[in-house]
């Protein structure tokens, strides 16, 4: 006698347009660039990393208020900056015109990028593209905008970094949609690499750290859940109670994630892969 097998589900597929469009909520609540002007660094090291030269074409996916954008233009490079969040793109015009520099911002999808085929010398993302929810066709997107010999270097947090981890914690607290990939992946060179292999003539990663120093853990809550669209959202859909287990959660995370001696300002390590890709 044979045995009937059942038959296998499928696994669920997201419903990536939805869950977009309340991701494109998310980073437009808050203001995230309270937030970017902290991280600045990340953008400059990543553009001396993609060793940017004068007249080059620089593409910036999920740019918010203009960070690696900027640092390009900064090296006389002509840059582009793309972000679904129009309020952002307002902020980096300005930051762009109070410099004098050669940048513009377009409102644009990092899944359906507005550019034509191999239009750009560098194409960049720091911490940006990772939160798209269709990643592969995000990575698709990044190869398309890069002529072939060009480079594409991206900044990503990683799983068990301090920004990974918080990702995880809100996961915790409101489960993401099913099917759903967590965008730390983006910091894990084997993903990068399942996901970019077929368009790169060679990839490099280097493990670097992002401080985030503060007077307090607690300074470093409260910034995040009024300026920082996710952890702002995650507060807003919690109860009190939950509310306050979160908060505890988090604080905990800052103590675990701070390198100070206690009782002092604080100095949390924020892993991040940066990646270098030379495009084939
Ligand atoms: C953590 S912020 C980083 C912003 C900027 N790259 C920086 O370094 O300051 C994430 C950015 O990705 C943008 N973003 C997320 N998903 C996107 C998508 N599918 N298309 C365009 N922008 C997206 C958000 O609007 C937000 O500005």
């Amino acid at each position: 006698m044979t045995a009937v097998q059942p038959a296998a589900v499928p696994a669920p597929s997201p419903d990536f347009a939805k869950i977009k469009a309340t991701q494109q909520a998310t980073w437009a609540s808050g203001d995230f660039s309270r937030v970017a002007s902290r991280v600045v660094f990340v953008a400059e090291q990543l553009i001396e990393s993609a060793d940017v030269q004068a007249g080059d074409r620089v593409l910036d996916v999920a740019t918010g208020s203009g960070n690696a954008a900027i640092a390009a233009a900064r090296r006389n490079a002509s840059a582009l900056g793309v972000d679904y969040v129009p309020e952002l793109l307002d902020r980096a015009r300005l930051r762009a015109q109070v410099e004098h520099l050669d940048a513009r911002f377009e409102v644009g999808d990092a899944e359906a990028l507005p550019v034509a085929d191999g239009s750009f010398d560098v194409v960049t993302s720091v911490f940006g593209c990772m939160f798209a929810p269709n990643q592969q066709k995000a990575a698709d997107e990044l190869l398309r905008a890069c002529r072939p010999g060009g480079t594409i270097a991206l900044a990503s947090w990683t799983p068990a970094g301090y920004i990974g981890e918080m990702f995880r914690i809100f996961g915790r607290f409101l489960p993401p949609a099913a099917g759903l990939q967590p965008p730390s992946r983006w910091g894990d060179p084997k993903h990068l690499g399942a996901m970019l292999g077929r368009g790169a003539a060679s990839m490099t990663h280097t493990r670097r750290i992002c401080l985030f120093k503060w007077r307090s853990v607690e300074e470093n809550l409260e910034f995040f859940r009024t300026y920082y669209g996710p952890t702002l959202r995650a507060f807003e859909r919690l109860d009190a109670a939950r509310g306050a287990e979160l908060a505890g959660a988090i604080l905990d995370l800052s103590r675990r994630f701070n390198r100070n001696p206690p009782n002092g300002p604080v100095s949390m390590e924020g892993e991040y892969l940066e990646t270098i890709i030379v495009r084939k």
